[in-house]
């Protein structure tokens, strides 16, 4: 049995996720919109990791035997700004998703519930890699700032990231 507490943390997040597909699904069709086609792939590569986050939460919790208390997940806004503003928002998104998981952790090792500590250790490094990648990806279009040639460049490269 999960800890009634920490079930009902593992449901917020279950709708945390489910929000940052939202987010990122939301993120993409802006980036569309403004013919930054590559970007725009690269957000729903990331809308459809978040929905496996979110599946990987509602597996374990199934597995153990918890219902899953549903929660509303957020509705995004329409628009995001330049390039650079959209992956500032993603990298601070990220940091927040971090702050949740690292606060999960604690909770299950509060509870003394080490089997939902183990699961989420995959996510704690998950979300290392998570916020590297957006931070490398805000530096290079900051760079690009005054050039906009090579923030089209990094549009088509950024295009070919795959699932
Ligand atoms: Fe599910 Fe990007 O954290």
């Amino acid at each position: 049995m999960i800890p009634e507490k920490l079930k009902a943390a593992l449901d917020e997040h279950v709708a945390a996720e489910m929000s940052a597909a939202y987010l990122y699904l939301a993120m993409s069709a802006d980036f569309d919109t403004k013919a930054y086609k590559g970007f725009g792939r690269w957000m729903r590569v990331q809308f459809r990791e978040e929905l496996e986050h979110a599946l990987k939460f509602v597996d374990y919790m199934l597995l153990r035997g918890a219902p899953i208390g549903w929660k509303d997940a957020k509705a995004p806004a329409t628009g995001y700004g330049t390039p650079l503003e959209a992956f500032e928002a993603t990298l601070a998104h990220e940091q927040a998703v971090t702050a949740r998981i690292h606060n999960l952790y604690r909770l299950a090792g509060a509870e003394n519930d080490l089997a939902t500590q183990v699961f989420l250790q995959w996510f704690v490094t998950e979300q290392v890699e998570e916020e590297a990648r957006v931070a490398e990806i805000v530096e290079k279009v900051r760079l690009t700032s005054d050039r906009p040639g090579s923030l089209l460049y990094l549009d088509k490269e950024f295009g070919k990231r795959s699932a």
